[in-house]
């Protein structure tokens, strides 16, 4: 089964053809991420008016590079939630149009469900059920996916994403947004113990997650050197950040699968991309026997190949939507 996908949620406008969930005939990304940039974070206004100037053209690429037709198609898939709402809009009425004039059926996609999909195009063996830790510039999840399309949520933060920490962490440097991949590079080139960061805990819930005082610690860290004059070195505050914010996800994660039994786990969204999280997740499984599954680099970000390979999965479980679908800011993942 060939579905069409169309990712545009936040500041990326993509479309993919994917065949039963786990081949991706093509994939094509039209980012945002420049223009933003001038603005040190996504607008969403300019977001919308961007992406309704990409669909056509990215829609078309992904079916040119894929060598098809929409004759070719036998469904239509869309994110539908969570995002920005004008974003998603634009999205959800381009696939509801293409549904309508061709009659094919309408796939609506949960957007983390489809960054932990991304890991079947990475991972042509995994299968539910596994642990995910599901970490975006959004949302920082573990769920626990019983099945492909039956999830349960049994960590989440409390206040900011691991991934809006790692930006405002960087943009206080002076990076460009998105300033984690800048930290991340940065980070190693520095001595993660150079300077003492907490690692906050949530009373009473010790899967959940809490990074808001820990991107405050770094911000004053920053702040109280400059007004000193003391010149700290950047690549140590990088270093020492993201230990601290890898460490958090880890050890929350890792008492998660021991505490429920699961020794196959999985990363997903864009922090997934971190190299100490992939690196220290590696060795803390490969010292359990546990198995450990991460998308490919290029999968880790927003895409259209994720949705597609998700949308496969809904559309079994009959998943399908008329063209009173609409789009949802926010939406909980095991709702989907
Ligand atoms: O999943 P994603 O592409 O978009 C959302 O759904 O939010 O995630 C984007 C987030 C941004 O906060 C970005 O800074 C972060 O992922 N990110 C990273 C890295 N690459 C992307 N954070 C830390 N280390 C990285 N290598
Ligand atoms: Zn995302």
């Amino acid at each position: 089964m060939k579905i069409l996908a169309i990712e545009s949620s936040c500041d990326e406008t993509a479309a993919a053809v994917v065949e039963d969930g786990r081949t991706v005939h093509s994939s094509i990304i039209a980012s945002q991420v420049e223009e933003h940039r001038l603005y040190g974070g996504v607008v969403p206004e300019i977001a919308s008016r961007r992406h309704a100037e990409a669909i056509v053209p990215v829609v078309t690429q992904a079916l040119e590079q894929a060598s098809l037709t929409l004759d070719g198609i036998d469904a239509i898939a869309v994110t539908y939630a969570p995002g920005l709402i004008g974003a998603l809009l634009v999205g959800v009425n381009f696939a509801k149009g293409l549904a309508l004039s061709t009659g094919l059926p309408l796939v609506p996609v949960h957007h983390l469900r489809s960054h932990i999909a991304s890991n079947y195009i990475s991972n042509q063996e995994l299968k539910p059920p596994f642990l995910c830790l599901v970490v975006s510039g959004g949302h920082s999840h573990i769920v626990m996916v019983e099945d492909y399309t039956k999830m349960k949520i049994i960590g989440r933060t409390r206040d900011d994403a691991a991934g809006e920490a790692f930006d405002k962490a960087a943009r206080t440097m002076g990076m460009p947004y998105p300033g984690g991949i800048e930290l991340d590079r940065v980070a190693e080139g520095g001595d993660p113990l150079a300077f003492k960061l907490p690692r906050p805990t949530v009373h009473d819930a010790p899967y959940d997650f809490s990074f808001s005082g820990l991107k405050t610690a770094v911000i004053n860290l920053l702040h109280n050197s400059a007004q000193k004059g003391i010149e700290v070195n950047k690549a140590d505050v990088c270093a020492s950040f993201r230990y601290a914010v890898v460490d958090c996800l880890c050890t929350n994660f890792i008492k998660a699968a021991q505490d429920l039994g699961v020794d196959k786990l999985v990363i997903a969204g864009g922090v997934s991309a971190n190299s100490l999280l992939r690196r220290t997740l590696s060795d803390e499984c490969g010292k359990r026997g546990w198995k450990l599954y991460m998308p490919g680099k290029s999968l880790c970000g927003d895409n259209a190949a994720m949705v597609g390979a998700q949308a496969y999965y809904e559309y079994l479980s009959g998943n399908t939507a008329g063209t009173d679908l609409n789009a949802y800011a926010t939406m909980s993942i095991e709702k989907g």
